[in-house]
């Protein structure tokens, strides 16, 4: 039996239009499930104009009829979850326990992850980079068997002394490593109690519900957070976020058997950028990568940083292709080369004198490579107004071409600009989320 599936994971270091993608595939979803990451994402969706970002909450949610999920495998900063949906309340889009589900299951950050976070970053003789949203501790904490669920927050004797000893534990660390002061364990309790109740109707065993959706034939969106190369197993390591972020997430994330997941969608930027440390191989330290910066709005969704841009990377790009098994791709961002005279692709590295095609282990060799190109001429036109794929340049449709005969995966999708219209579908089922 096939499941009416559809699963969207970023194909680089995050940032690719996740957010865009999933936006214009749940117009077809009944069901949009978040199953990793936490506040550190960003995702940007662009409704007539009108600019959404979206942190913890899946990217479909402004479509009606479509139910959310954050899924147990997702870390919830439940003051960051509050402001969000009062923040799209605030703009039009109610939010409540008609269109948005919560994991029982899904651990909680508090208040001492973000602290340590932002402390331990600050010491760090080699720093990530990470956004600070406590993701790293929260899922530390998990890993230990020290962490908070969203189902603790209810049994309120258990929390209060689960609670007092882990903040006990935590002031010492605190204290001891950096310095700082300690917390209250009781005041956290009594506002994390209030955060519970406010999020009450909302928690809900969503295993079941994704799964008996998926049963009952409801089309079901994955929506993936961060990219396959911040994936902390199969990505960049150690300059990676805490989950595992590719589709090989989803079972443990929502708790979904593997044969339920159908169809994977990869997005990948038609270039390449990266926030925070870490090696980046097609890395632009140039005026072009501070002009594709400049053209591309290239600044964090979710801190503001600025991020690094290099061109697009088979490498990197076929790695992502064989852990989640991509199935179709969408290519976002093209119209950003629009003024370029040329544009290159990274196919393959050179290290240490030897060229390879498998992105190396060793985090040290991987930042010795350097990426070998092949070079494209540029198309010089706008194609902000294409719809279809032959309306491309001819040059544009090389690029797009070359990318995809060397990944082997159809470009099913080219997004030329940040609104839902600026998009070209090819003779695909890309855009309808049941598979055949
Ligand atoms: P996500 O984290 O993968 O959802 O991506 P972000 O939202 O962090 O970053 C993608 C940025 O690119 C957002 O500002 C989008 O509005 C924008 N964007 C998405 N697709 C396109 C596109 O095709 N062209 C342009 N110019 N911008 C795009
Ligand atoms: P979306 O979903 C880009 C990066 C951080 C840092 C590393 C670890 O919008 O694509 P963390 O806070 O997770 O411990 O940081 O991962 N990072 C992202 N980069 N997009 C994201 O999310 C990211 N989420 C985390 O910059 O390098
Ligand atoms: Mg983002």
């Amino acid at each position: 039996m096939r499941f009416r599936t559809t699963c969207v994971v970023g194909v680089q270091w995050g940032d690719e239009g996740k957010g865009k993608i999933v936006d214009l595939l749940s117009r077809e979803a009944d069901v949009v499930v978040r199953f990793q990451g936490g506040g550190n994402a960003g995702h940007t969706v662009v409704r007539d104009g009108e600019k959404f970002v979206l942190h913890l909450i899946p990217s479909g949610v402004l479509h009606r009829g479509t139910t959310c999920v954050i899924g147990n495998g997702v870390v919830i900063d439940l003051v960051q979850l509050l402001e969000e949906i009062r923040d799209l309340g605030r703009r039009g889009i109610r939010v409540g326990s008609r269109n948005l589900l919560v994991s029982e299951r899904a651990h909680v950050v508090m208040p001492y992850h973000k602290q340590l976070d932002a402390l331990s970053e600050k010491a760090a003789a080699s720093k990530i980079g990470t956004t600070q949203r406590g993701i790293g501790p929260c899922y530390a904490d998990k890993a230990a068997r020290k962490g908070i669920r969203v189902a603790d927050l209810y049994n309120p004797t258990f929390f209060k002394n689960r609670l007092g000893a882990l903040v006990e534990e935590k002031n010492k660390v605190l204290g001891a490593l950096y310095g700082a002061p300690g917390l209250d364990a009781d005041s956290i309790w009594m506002e994390y109690r209030r955060y519970a109740e406010q999020i009450e109707s909302l928690v809900a065993d969503t295993t079941c519900y994704v799964n008996e959706a998926i049963d009952g034939g409801k089309r079901v969106l994955f929506e993936g957070a961060q990219g396959s190369l911040l994936d902390i197993d199969f990505g960049t390591y150690p300059y990676v976020t805490s989950s595992n972020s590719d589709a090989c997430g989803i079972s443990a994330g929502a708790g979904v058997p593997p044969k339920k997941v159908g169809r994977i969608v990869g997005v990948a930027k038609a270039y390449c950028t990266r926030v925070g440390e870490g090696p980046f191989p097609t890395e632009l330290n140039d005026e072009l990568g501070k002009r594709i910066r400049e053209i591309g709005h290239e600044y964090g969704a979710t801190t503001g940083r600025p991020r690094r841009c290099g061109w697009f990377d088979l490498v990197a790009s076929r790695h992502a292709v064989m852990i989640n098994g991509i199935d179709e791709l969408a290519i976002t961002k093209l119209d950003v080369l629009d003024q370029l005279d040329e544009i290159k692709i990274g196919v393959a590295y050179e290290l240490d004198g030897r060229r390879i095609d498998r992105i190396p282990v060793d985090v040290d060799a991987l930042a010795r490579c350097r990426p070998v190109y092949e070079t494209f001429p540029g198309w010089k036109k706008d194609t902000s107004k294409a719809r279809r794929f032959d309306a491309l340049p001819k040059a544009a449709q090389r690029y797009l071409r070359a990318i995809e005969g060397a990944l082997g995966v159809r470009v099913a999708m080219v997004s030329v600009g940040t609104d839902r219209m600026k998009t070209i579908l090819r003779r695909t089922r890309i855009a309808r989320i049941a598979a055949d």
